[in-house]
């Protein structure tokens, strides 16, 4: 930051809650929003600054909510609009900011909006969602493919037209060209606005507008049969269209008539493309998702070359963020292991830009193990492989029934080490993750440098380079210094420029405190935040 002040969405950070999963109050094995604002004391202990919540409206569940039957309704399978009263108003008490996920590329086949456009040819809605005539050999209008597997476009026989649902048939997509769909979707947006929330997470963001003309992607050569179905193609016309920046500066204008309100899009792009959704004159999302952690192969050289890249692309005044995992990736620890785990940790906490954690993640929940006979993500069961369920798995609390999450049956299995990888077990242990992510949150409360300072990386010697990620953060005179080892040899790294150096904080416990002159020794998976003394 040039010295101007940080807005709470640049300074704070994010917790993401997959509401099925968090905490359940009525014993169906499903999290409920009661669930949620019975837990706001532990995440106000964690020490986050906003909770987004995974999408609890009316729905059929298709897609476990990214379904939705009616935008401003609360699915009874979650509560009521009252408990979502009462959570908001809960969270707020605690200085916890509310985001809500916003699902406007498609609405769930039961929608009524749906039901009308799909009545007839010559429905008002008809043009609320994408229909075309059949490809001229009678199939799909053209090539493009489902994301959850299969094409992208199913035929009704009410019509004899084709729609298309770049996910599920049961999440047919709408027509953002439309404007009394931009109209019905800002009202969406105002009723929760008006209720006190503090912004979005806009599902899908880059697939708003789809090619004016509809035409083939183009094929991907590169395909490898493990991978999932829709990378037959490069997605170049069915998603990520120019058109697409206006409607989200319009979604963006209805928010900032609220105030200091957050839009952060869901965004799968590489780097080039993702920081065009700042928007021209930065009229755009104000954090598109930056997923690049998840994509890149965790070594320290390419991190270090990732951060130096996405640093570089930013626009003037376009403000960072960074996520190690959500609902739809596999779980860090899981992709890293669990003594790396605590070097993500440390990573996703001190690099420049608002973080958004995952639920979980902070007690270390790793892969856990959904037998098929108990699988739910519908992708999963169209692609086998691709499937979410591992990721989504109950929170673990304490060591009782369920670990705490539910006094019915879990709608997914535990880990099988929940009896001590639960918040219970975890809290007053020092050498555990949860300790570790409580202190680094505390620790970037603390220290602006951290929050909001500026960003430079460290050089180190070429032959550390596959192991050692090293970089500063630095506002006014307070620079602190972070080393990341992302290897299980121990280093004997040298501290550039000199000068004496305080341990704020190891992942390795015990080491807080210690000082270092000329050189630091640098454990196996360990990482530090350093403190210069007297600078
Ligand atoms: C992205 C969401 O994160 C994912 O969970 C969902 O299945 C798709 N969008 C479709 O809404």
């Amino acid at each position: 930051m040039s010295g101007s002040a940080a807005v709470w969405w640049q300074s704070g950070t994010v917790y993401q809650i997959y509401p099925r999963s968090f905490q359940d109050t009525d014993g169906d094995g499903v999290g409920d929003l009661r669930g949620i604002a019975a837990r706001l004391d532990y995440l106000a202990w964690l020490g986050v600054d906003a909770i987004w919540i995974s999408p609890f409206y009316r729905s059929p569940m298709a897609d476990f909510g990214y379904d939705v039957a009616d935008y401003c309704a609360v699915d009874p399978l979650f509560g009521s609009l009252e408990d979502f009263d009462a959570l908001i108003s809960e969270a707020h008490r605690r200085r916890l900011r509310v985001i809500l996920d916003f699902v406007p590329n498609h609405s769930s086949i039961e929608h009524p909006w749906f039901a009308e456009s799909r009545a007839s040819r010559t429905n008002p809605k008809r043009d609320w969602y994408i229909w075309r005539d059949p490809g001229p050999g009678g199939g799909p209008p053209n090539n493009w493919l489902s994301n959850f597997g299969g094409p992208a476009w199913t035929r009704d026989p009410a019509t004899g037209q084709y729609y298309y649902h770049a996910f599920l048939p049961e999440q047919p997509d709408l027509n953002w060209r439309n404007p009394e769909v931009r109209a019905a979707m800002h009202d969406a947006l105002r009723f929760w606005l008006e209720r006190g929330v503090d912004g979005f997470r806009v599902d899908v963001i880059w697939h708003l507008i789809k090619d004016e003309g509809f035409r083939d992607n183009p094929r991907n050569s590169d395909f490898q049969s493990d991978q999932a179905g829709i990378n037959r193609f490069h997605q170049v016309h069915s998603c990520d269209q120019p058109e697409v920046l206006d409607v989200i500066a319009g979604m963006r204008a209805v928010l900032r008539a609220y105030g200091e309100r957050v839009l952060i899009g869901e965004i799968y792009l590489p780097i080039e493309r993702l920081v065009t959704y700042y928007g021209p004159g930065l009229t755009g999302a104000d954090l598109p998702f930056n997923f690049q952690l998840i994509q890149t192969p965790w070594r320290a050289d390419a991190v270090a070359a990732l951060v130096a890249e996405y640093e570089a692309a930013l626009p003037e005044g376009g403000w960072p963020n960074w996520v190690l995992g959500n609902h739809d990736q596999p779980r860090i620890a899981a992709r890293v292991g669990e003594a790396q785990a605590r070097i993500a940790a440390m990573l996703l906490l001190t690099l420049r830009g608002t973080p958004t954690l995952y639920y979980g993640d902070e007690i270390g929940l790793g892969h856990v193990p959904v037998p098929p006979e108990r699988a739910q993500d519908p992708w999963g069961r169209n692609e086998p492989g691709h499937g979410r369920d591992p990721e989504r798995t109950p929170m673990q609390w304490e060591d009782g029934p369920n670990a705490g999450f539910t006094a019915g049956t879990p709608w997914l299995p535990l880990s099988a080490d929940a009896e001590r990888r639960n918040v219970d077990a975890m809290r007053d242990d020092s050498r555990s993750i949860l300790t570790l992510y409580r202190r680094l949150l505390s620790l970037r409360r603390d220290h602006a440098a951290l929050s909001i300072g500026h960003w430079r990386s460290l050089s180190l010697p070429a032959d550390f380079a596959a192991e050692l990620f090293g970089f500063e953060r630095f506002i006014g005179d307070e620079t602190l210094r972070i080393l990341l080892n992302f290897g299980n040899r121990e280093w004997g790294v040298p501290l550039e420029g000199g000068g004496t150096w305080t341990i704020l904080l190891s992942t390795c416990p015990g080491r807080a405190g210690d000082r270092a002159e000329g050189s630091l020794r640098l454990g196996p998976d360990e990482g530090v935040v350093l403190q210069a003394v007297g600078r």
